[in-house]
């Protein structure tokens, strides 16, 4: 079984989740679907669909005005949490060791984190990809319990174009060989129809977080239908 993220970032309103979420309940697939969505589209019927959101505080409860703590994602019916993804880390300057902090309280509230990890372009044209890789899963991953990892190459994100074949398997299998205990591995950026399914049987990718092509039916439900 693979899983098949959705990340809808700062887009969508309720009558396109209810329009997407319905299609996606009457589609048939032996994989899991999660959608990811906005924290105000995390409540009213889910069609059977997996919620997930797209970040977390890193502190219980309090005043952190603004923040959305793990209880209350627990409370709106979320199962999954994506943590330090690169928008993240680049607009609200997560460190690892926050994305840490974030997973290992989502697992303790009993929601699985997708921790997401990637190199820039200026690392990957010095050769640093594995290196970089191996840094920031290391330090963003919680000590115990249940995770996901998402291997997504910053400059793939909303842009187009994708690794090659080679350059994913020795990503994923760098994610792999660096894990304590096996936990899925997602390839994510400028995941589509036309990519999805030879992506999704590399070696070692358990699944794919798709971004921009999650938005609609018409792009997302040909995904989900390629990799069956
Ligand atoms: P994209 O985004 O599929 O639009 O490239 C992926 C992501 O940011 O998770």
């Amino acid at each position: 079984m693979k899983l098949i993220i959705g990340n809808w970032k700062m887009n969508g309103n309720m009558d396109e989740k209810n329009f997407l979420f319905k299609d996606i309940s009457n589609t048939k697939t032996k994989n899991k679907v999660i959608m990811c969505l906005p924290f105000t589209l995390l409540w009213g019927d889910s069609f059977g669909v997996t919620l997930g959101a797209q970040d977390v505080s890193n502190h219980e409860n309090g005043a952190y005005t603004g923040d959305i703590s793990v209880s209350m994602l627990k409370d709106a019916g979320v199962k999954y949490v994506i943590v330090g993804h690169s928008e993240r880390r680049t607009f609200h300057n997560e460190t690892n060791e926050t994305v840490k902090e974030k997973a290992t309280l989502a697992i303790k509230n009993g929601i699985i984190p997708v921790v997401c990890i990637g190199e820039t372009m200026e690392e990957k044209n010095a050769g640093h990809t594995t290196a970089v890789i191996k840094k920031m899963l290391t330090e963003s991953m919680p000590d115990n319990g249940e995770f996901v990892v998402a291997y997504e190459p910053r400059w793939a994100i909303g842009t187009g174009v994708t690794p090659t074949t080679s350059e994913i398997v020795s990503a994923v299998k760098t994610v792999f060989d660096a894990l304590p205990t096996p936990m899925p591995i997602l390839y994510g950026g400028s995941i589509n129809a036309n990519n999805a399914k030879e992506i999704v049987s590399i070696p070692y990718v358990d699944g794919l977080l798709v971004g921009g092509a999650s938005l609609k039916s018409e792009t997302f439900l040909p995904i989900i239908k390629s990799i069956n």
